[in-house]
């Protein structure tokens, strides 16, 4: 079930930025002849959309991207209000960045919109990355599944088979909206899943923060002063911090650094005490149903690390 296309590859980022958003972002438009970025769109998540939108932009214009378009996207969950993570990102989002406001307008077209238009126009060639959570992918496949089939695939950041985050079981992107993580696991479309069990193996430190300064430029500058706040900061656990959406990112260009399983993964959406758990199962535990993605356990995290140091400090 491994993702792979001809590079550029072609890949549309729908996110929450977010601070671990704006790694994968910078990461990514730091990979021009291997992605192929069609469009950014954005939802409502770790802050409100309003301010996602923003973040998109000023994270374009930091990384000299002015023709990637930013499309902002559902304002709340399918069904629920908007649990946010300021508390981990700071009011802004992006607290710490010390970005100046982003040039331009939000685009009047809706991500939702865009996600449609993007798929129909490279039938069975586009990747989605996934790393917020799932409100306008889910969208996109209840108004037009048949488009939507025609995606290359998925390629997210959320859940865990193991321990969540936000509560005992559950991660915060399928937390904050498990209908729309339901629909998107329920639809058939080819995913790779990266959850909390992998993402919590590739920290970064402060002596990596260290390291990625010693080239000094604004996108190093801006990423240090981000990690100095995110969660408490990089200092404040001396295992260092996961930059779980920046993953996603890497496997799109480096999928040979990542171990993977076919496994059943269903979508906790009515037990009070496990909303948005995702339920994994492998092997002779799958059953009848069969696999509908393969989930990513290991990565090789010294070179996701060394890779992502160097890719933005190539910026
Ligand atoms: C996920 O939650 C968000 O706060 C992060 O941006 C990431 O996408 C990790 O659980
Ligand atoms: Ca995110």
């Amino acid at each position: 079930m491994a993702i792979s296309a001809v590079d550029p590859k072609p890949v549309l980022i729908d996110c929450d930025p977010g601070i671990d958003d704006a790694l994968a972002l910078l990461l990514a438009m730091s990979e021009p002849t291997h992605l192929d970025i069609v469009a950014i769109t954005v939802v409502a998540g770790n802050v409100a959309a309003v301010q996602t939108e923003r973040n998109a932009r000023r994270l374009r214009d930091l990384a000299g991207r002015s023709e990637i378009a930013v499309f902002g996207g559902c304002r709340r969950p399918l069904l629920r209000p908007l649990q946010d993570a300021a508390h981990v990102h700071g009011e802004t989002g992006m607290d710490g960045c010390g970005l100046a406001a982003p040039q331009g307008r939000p685009s009047q077209r809706h991500a939702v919109a865009a996600i449609l238009s993007a798929v129909a126009k490279q039938p069975g060639q586009l990747t989605i990355c996934a790393v917020g959570p799932l409100t306008n992918l889910a969208v996109a496949i209840v108004q037009r599944p048949d488009v939507m089939a025609q995606l290359k695939g998925i390629v997210l950041m959320g859940g865990a088979a193991a321990a969540g985050n936000v509560t005992a079981h559950a991660e915060f992107n399928f937390y904050v909206d498990p209908e729309a993580a339901r629909i998107v696991f329920e639809s058939g479309i080819p995913i790779v899943m990266h959850g909390l069990d992998v993402t919590h193996k590739a920290r970064v430190d402060r002596p990596w923060v260290d390291q990625l300064l010693t080239v000094d430029t604004p996108v190093t500058r801006s990423v240090a002063g981000m990690l100095s706040v995110y969660n408490g900061g990089v200092d404040g656990d001396p295992r260092g911090r996961p930059v779980h959406d920046a993953l996603a990112i890497a496997y799109l260009v480096h999928p040979e650094w990542f171990g993977g399983t076919d496994c059943h993964v269903a979508i906790e959406t009515n037990n009070p005490d496990q909303i948005g758990r995702s339920h994994v199962r492998a092997g002779a535990d799958i059953g009848e149903e069969g696999a509908n993605a393969q989930v990513i356990f290991e990565i090789d995290a010294d070179r996701f690390r060394s890779y992502l140091a160097g890719q933005l400090q190539s910026l």
